[in-house]
């Protein structure tokens, strides 16, 4: 079977499939040519797939052999899910072993946005700074303040747990209460309203979905402090990039600090990236060394278990691999084996 990897990884970690598949993959850690994505997909029976490789109805409608995806991420926003389900295409994904990094990485971007670190870093390369004034560049507090998280998934837990070191207030907003959470995580649940409106600082890490697209628009900016700050760990539209601008030019909101935007990446001249309260960097939230390579870990083995039909370690439609048994089962059957 050819599997299509497309984006270059260690070659060690694809050894194990090397006998029995014939191994596609770029020589480049960037993305693809997307004509090349398309033509090698025609014939693929799996991929190992990026968060930027669109797997959505009208390229699955043009790959009939492909009975695997292992996506080396945790968000599958790229890929029709349902389509695969239906096409009986298991799809694995690698949340779990990047929660602890990119918790990291959100906290650090509050941190940041809130006590104005790159200005100050401008600044003192500025050759402006020449001596120690009392109201230079004053920000917000972190301790003792109320942070908001939109999504108490494990991102969002992780977040709440490096909160409570900072003796944070926290609320949490979701489809659903999580009174185990509630208890351990001491968080309280609030509307997204009132989440909005009662928070100093706003951390967003639900996954992008029809519902989430776009949750955080004019009216919902509108709602938050004057001096607070939103932190974008999830995607880029979750949020209304327009409306952001606005807040963040009209004093609607303090500042951003953005993991993720749109469009991604920014073009250069984007008002995102020239205004002083907005801090983008770029999609960094899982870019530690050890957490990349967990990841790659987890998709190969994803991979290997979607082949072999077995249970994939992290998978986001168990129901495909149980629909696709009972058809080689009576594939089987048919052919009196
Ligand atoms: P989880 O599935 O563990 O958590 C997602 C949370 O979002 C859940 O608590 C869920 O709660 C909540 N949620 C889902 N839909 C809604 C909704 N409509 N309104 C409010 N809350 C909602 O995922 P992770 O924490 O592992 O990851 C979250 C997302 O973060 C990923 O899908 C990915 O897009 C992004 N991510 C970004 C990274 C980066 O590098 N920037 C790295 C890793 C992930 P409930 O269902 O109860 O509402
Ligand atoms: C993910 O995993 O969804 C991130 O966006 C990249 O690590």
């Amino acid at each position: 079977m050819k599997i299509l990897v497309t984006r270059k990884i260690p070659a060690e970690l694809l050894v194990p499939l090397e006998s029995e598949h014939d191994i596609v993959m770029p020589g480049s850690t960037g993305a693809m040519d997307h004509e090349q994505f398309l033509e090698e997909m025609t014939d693929a029976g799996a991929v190992l797939s990026f968060l930027t490789d669109p797997l959505g109805i009208d390229v699955l409608n043009v790959t009939p052999r492909l009975s695997v995806v292992s996506q080396m991420a945790a968000g599958v926003d790229n890929i029709d899910v349902d389509a695969c389900t239906a096409r009986r295409i298991p799809v694995g994904h690698t949340p779990g072993v990047l929660t602890e990094a990119t918790a990291d990485t959100a906290f650090a971007l509050l941190a940041s946005s809130v006590r104005r670190i790159p200005e100050a870093r401008d600044y003192a390369r500025s050759g402006e700074w020449t001596e120690w004034r009392h109201d230079l560049l004053l920000g917000e507090d972190l301790h003792d303040t109320t942070l908001g998280i939109v999504g108490l998934g494990a991102i969002g837990s992780a977040v709440a747990r490096r909160a409570a070191g900072f003796s944070m207030r926290i609320l949490y907003t979701g489809r659903q209460r999580r009174p185990h959470l509630e208890a351990t995580l001491r968080v309280s649940y609030r509307s997204l309203e009132e989440l909005l409106a009662q928070s100093d600082h706003v951390v967003i890490a639900v996954p992008l979905t029809d519902t989430t697209r776009h949750m955080i628009g004019t009216d919902q900016l509108a709602l938050m402090k004057p001096h607070a700050s939103l932190v974008n760990i999830s995607r880029g539209s979750v949020v209304e990039t327009g409306a952001l601008v606005d807040a963040l030019t009209t004093g609607a909101i303090g500042r951003a600090a953005l993991d993720v935007t749109d469009p991604e990446p920014l073009p250069a001249d984007h008002p995102l990236l020239r205004l002083a309260n907005c801090l983008v960097v770029p999609h960094i939230g899982s870019a530690s060394r050890l957490a990349r390579r967990r990841m790659m870990d987890l998709a190969v083995r994803n991979l290997i278990a979607g082949l072999q039909r077995r249970p994939m370690p992290a998978c986001v439609n168990p129901a495909a691999i149980e629909s696709a048994r009972l058809r080689l089962d009576d594939e089987k059957h048919a052919a009196g084996q």
